[in-house]
């Protein structure tokens, strides 16, 4: 059986348009994803849209629409952008798929069905926007803490989820597996809260005469489900109809007796990628629903951090908030991408300024990267006639090829395993890290070893055959951030096969690059942004 790999993000109001938020957590999954399917693993990478409860019935009233009108205009927003920011997701779900819709029901019939579920009179503060519940102790001054609007008190009949009884099996899942919230502190925060508090039962029902738009109980006509218990169980019914399943057709899967993936066998998920605000519901709301259910809990919840805008919180009001569309017709997709992950570490909050991504632009992708491509092809071309050349044996040197050959192959050391461990715990900003201190080491050793004034002709064939390998190497490492990027260097050092089936393992190898195989040196991969021609502060 193949390796599996099962990625989420969380799924978005269709409220509004996507934001850079958005943006963020979706680039991220599809990072994990490329790189997991470069790797050979079955990948199920999966995004979608959350289209009931109050916030979006709200949205569709004002435009004058139903709901379901409003949800299907606003979806595209989102498939639309994921495509110009190239992202490869194996599915999108809809919490108004019929499908999802009918297992949202057994689910919460069969749980109805235990006892796990208990209809009750309750009175609370509520806060309408949330749609949720407040204890008097968590309100503060009369406003909901969350989100600060005034919250009301209200008396009716509910159904609740009985969340209480999993605390103590929670608290100790956390503590048994220490991947299992990350990062770390957020880790801390949920355990904090977990053991200093005493953790209620959640209302999980809407009567249907104050919010119609939602999945209805199947065991109660009167209520419609919680728009978060709804969303939350998107993760699980995608698998039963969604997910990829292998083609047992295929001659791959008769030669290695692969049997088509279930829908069980993407269960549990690898990672669920969310931001730091939707831990609690993660954290705590649906990895008790799962224990109710039966079912194991996802590998790990990583919350990432927010993005301020120029150092000023990113709100409507502020007329701050990032078009992700706007930034990437300005700077293409993948330098997009490039700067999300490569400011500041996916746990963290960062900062977002055009300044600062003009200046990653021009150091990082303009200088380092594109002027490595280009310097390199250059000299194919000016010494060799644009065609790679054979490398000679025994003409390497110590303190150059035998040293970048080892940043390649050394089994302990090389650039593929920092880069895969820090993939591995997410921590993409120091895969980058990695990745450009060895384009900057072969940058360095252009300057070194300059081939303009090489007289021996083995050495400058052994030189010029390493800057072929070691881009080609770049590139591979490149693809799960930058798609295109990676695919014009491909294209560029006329390499053969393309990145929807390389084999990262046997890529990885020293002299995979052919001999004999003549470059197209293309347009400049990141043309320097001048920013005293553009008007824009100096970067
Ligand atoms: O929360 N920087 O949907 P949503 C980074 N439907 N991330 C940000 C951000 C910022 N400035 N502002 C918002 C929902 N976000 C639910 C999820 S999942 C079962 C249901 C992130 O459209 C935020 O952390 O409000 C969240 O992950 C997402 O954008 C907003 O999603």
């Amino acid at each position: 059986m193949k390796r599996t790999f099962y990625v989420t993000t969380p799924i978005y109001y269709v409220n509004d348009v996507p934001h850079i938020g958005h943006a963020y957590t979706t680039i991220a999954a599809d990072i994990l994803a490329r790189y997991n399917r470069l790797k050979g693993s079955e990948v199920f990478f999966l995004t979608g849209t959350d289209e009931h409860g109050q916030k979006v019935e709200k949205a569709a009233q004002e435009k004058g629409n139903t709901p379901l009108e409003h949800a299907d205009a606003m979806v595209g927003n989102f498939k639309v952008l994921w495509k110009k920011l190239y992202i490869k997701n194996d599915a999108f779900i809809r919490t108004t798929d019929q499908e999802h819709g009918k297992i949202v029901q057994d689910i919460l019939q069969e749980l109805f069905a235990r006892g796990e579920i208990e209809k009750r009179l309750y009175s609370g503060w509520y806060c309408l926007p949330d749609e949720r519940f407040w204890t008097e102790k968590e309100v503060e001054d009369g406003k909901c803490p969350d989100c600060k609007r005034p919250v009301e008190y209200i008396t009716e009949e509910n159904y609740f989820f009985l969340m209480s009884k999993y605390q103590d099996r929670l608290i100790q899942h956390i503590r048994e597996n220490p991947l299992y919230v990350l990062p770390e502190t957020r880790k801390n925060e949920v355990v904090g809260f977990l053991t200093n508090n005493q953790l209620g039962d959640l209302c999980i029902s809407r009567p249907k005469q104050r919010l119609s738009w939602g999945i209805p109980l199947p065991f109660d006509d009167k209520f419609v489900t919680y728009v978060w218990f709804d969303a939350l169980l998107n993760y699980y019914s995608a698998t039963k109809y969604l997910a990829p399943h292998i083609n047992v057709q295929s001659e791959e899967a008769k030669g290695a007796q692969i049997s088509p993936l279930k829908s069980e066998d993407w269960w549990p998920p690898d990672h669920h990628l969310i931001g730091k605000d939707i831990l609690t519901t993660h954290a705590i709301y649906w990895s008790t629903m799962l224990m109710a259910l039966g079912l194991p809990l996802p590998k790990n919840i990583f919350a990432h951090g927010w993005w301020t805008i120029e150092g000023k919180k990113m709100s409507k009001s502020f007329g701050n908030v990032v078009d992700p569309h706007k930034v990437a017709d300005e700077f293409g997709a993948d330098a997009f991408r490039y700067f999300l992950f490569r400011e500041v570490p996916f746990g963290l909050d960062g900062d977002f300024s055009e300044h600062a991504l003009i200046s990653r632009f021009n150091t990082d992708l303009a200088n380092d990267l594109g002027n490595l491509l280009s310097r390199s092809l250059t000299m194919i071309e000016k010494y060799r006639d644009g065609i790679v050349p054979e490398p000679v044996p025994g003409k390497d040197r110590d303190e150059f090829e035998k040293k970048i050959k080892a940043w390649i192959s050394d089994p302990d050391s090389s650039i593929f395993r920092k880069y895969d461990s820090s993939l591995s715990r997410l921590e993409f900003n120091a895969a980058l890290i990695q990745l450009w201190s060895f384009i900057n080491e072969i940058n360095e050793y252009i300057q070194h070893s300059a081939p303009w004034k090489e007289t021996d002709q083995d050495i400058l064939s052994n030189t010029l055959y390493t800057l072929a390998e070691s881009l080609r190497h770049i590139a591979l490492f490149l693809y799960p951030f930058m798609p295109a990027t990676a695919e014009k260097m491909w294209n560029q050092l006329n390499l053969p096969g393309d990145f929807s089936s390389l084999d990262l393992a046997s890529e990885i190898q020293w002299g995979r690059t052919g001999h004999g195989r003549k470059v197209n040196k293309g347009l400049p991969l990141f043309p320097r942004i001048d920013t005293k021609k553009q008007g824009k502060q100096d970067a």
